[in-house]
């Protein structure tokens, strides 16, 4: 039997639902915030990568999935979203638009060649957004509130986040030789990976899980000491917005992100779950005020996150949150034989363009299998729709959980559905208050 691609999942049943759930409370959450979509291609020129992402980081020289088309150009399917997202904000010369800042979200499937573990897949869904056109830190505090808003409002506690600076390009070089000079004596002590960190790219060295317990990692030297007077007084400023909005943050000197492209604030948001090993990681982001001049643009600054929907489902379900998914449906019609199945065909047409959520049978079941089906359904009313029914016009209702009936004149069905499913709504509000 063909099988899925290691590392892929297909979305079904329940969690299709959650995620149809999460996407649309997304959405609403973009409005309010009063960014854009932007939809890019799935796969780019290899090229964008290679300068985007950069050449050191593991996704780019390990994880990418890259082909040739037919015209013989070199693809790769997009392992994250800010490079494509630059790409097209530059070639469509979105810095002109004069109503900067340029305020950008963006949800879709990312690809990594990962070695695949729970939270960690090789296709994978991130919602994420971008901001380009201002070094204010205002907006690091904007983007770092969007993922923290959306867990508080989904209900996830002991939300933390993690915040570092990597200060601006003298800051970070200055640190870079500090790095170099101190980890020489102890190369030795360090992991094959890190001994290639160390010539390429020593920031990373921090980062790493492997070597993460040698005393020579926590004696390194600490980036806020070679912060400019600059990217102190913007790391100050970040810290003193998310105060403003409640927000509790930690600083972590050994925060560096495992892709090249940032300057000043870094950040990671984890969630505090018990057992949730490294996936507890649910989202990263930080400023990156050289990208686009990096890819081929202007210069101006950005700043953006994004986080995976796998992880955020997954602590979901640790944390037993349940999500206010509507799975019922308004109601569910029987034609009590196949003479009646015309008439139920049309009722069921008008409800819908009417706004009900209805269903039919539409396997002629009995009148048994019949009601079992609209409680599978979670319907709210039976409509059923008998000889007699149609020859009156009357139409029979009941109520599929008080099983109350009703006699409803077929001209004012939807009237009569409307009215009673807002009383059950008034009720239901009612109920919530008082328990
Ligand atoms: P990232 O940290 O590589 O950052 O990924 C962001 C989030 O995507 C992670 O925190 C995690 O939730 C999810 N994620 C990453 N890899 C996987 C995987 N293999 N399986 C499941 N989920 C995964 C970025 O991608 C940056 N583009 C973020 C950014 C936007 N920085 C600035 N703007």
């Amino acid at each position: 039997m063909l099988q899925k691609p290691k590392g892929t999942y297909d979305l079904n049943g329940q969690t299709s639902k959650q995620t149809l759930y999460l996407e649309t409370l997304l959405e609403g959450l973009m409005e309010k915030y009063h960014y854009q979509y932007l939809r890019t291609p799935i796969f780019e020129a290899t090229e964008l990568f290679h300068r985007g992402v950069g050449e050191t980081t593991d996704i780019v020289s390990k994880e990418t999935y890259d082909f040739y088309d037919r015209g013989n150009r070199s693809m790769t399917l997009r392992p994250e979203g800010t490079a494509g997202i630059v790409r097209s904000f530059i070639e469509n010369k979105m810095y002109g638009d004069p109503a900067q800042p340029v305020k950008i979200w963006y949800y879709g499937p990312m690809f990594r060649y990962e070695r695949p573990q729970s939270g960690r897949f090789r296709e994978f869904y991130q919602f994420g957004v971008e901001v380009f056109g201002t070094n204010d830190p205002i907006m690091d505090a904007e983007v770092i509130s969007i993922p923290v808003n959306f867990y508080r409002l989904l209900g996830l506690k002991g939300i933390k986040v993690k915040i570092n600076s990597l200060g601006d390009t003298e800051s970070r070089e200055n640190y870079r030789k500090a790095l170099l000079e101190y980890f020489k004596p102890h190369l030795s002590e360090l992991c094959e990976d890190c001994k290639e960190r160390y010539l390429k790219n020593p920031l990373r060295i921090l980062d790493c899980k492997v070597d993460a317990g040698l005393e020579c990692m926590q004696k390194a030297p600490k980036m806020s000491d070679y912060l400019s007077e600059d990217s102190k007084v913007h790391f100050e400023k970040v810290k003193e917005y998310l105060e403003l909005m409640a927000i509790p943050y930690e600083v972590d000197d050994n925060l560096v992100r495992g892709l090249d492209y940032y300057t000043y604030t870094v950040f990671e948001v984890e969630a505090d779950i018990k057992d949730f090993g490294s996936q507890n990681v649910l989202c990263g982001g930080g400023r990156y005020n050289h990208l686009v001049e990096q890819i081929g643009g202007p210069e101006i600054p950005g700043v953006g996150f994004a986080l995976g929907m796998e992880r955020l489902l997954s602590a979901l379900e640790h944390e037993k949150i349940k999500l206010d998914i509507d799975d019922t449906i308004d109601a569910y019609i029987i034609p009590m034989s196949e003479n009646e199945k015309n008439y139920a065909f049309y009722t069921m047409q008008n409800l819908r363009m009417n706004g009900f959520k209805v269903e039919m049978d539409y396997m002629n079941r009995n009148l048994k299998g019949n009601f079992k089906q609209a409680d599978r359904l979670k319907s709210k009313f039976v409509i059923i729709i008998g000889e007699e029914e149609i020859k009156n016009e009357i139409l029979t209702i009941k109520n599929n959980e008080t099983k109350e009936e009703f006699k409803v004149d077929s001209e004012y069905l939807v009237n009569f559905l409307d009215e009673k499913l807002q009383d059950m709504e008034v009720n239901d509000i009612i109920h919530d208050y008082e328990a």
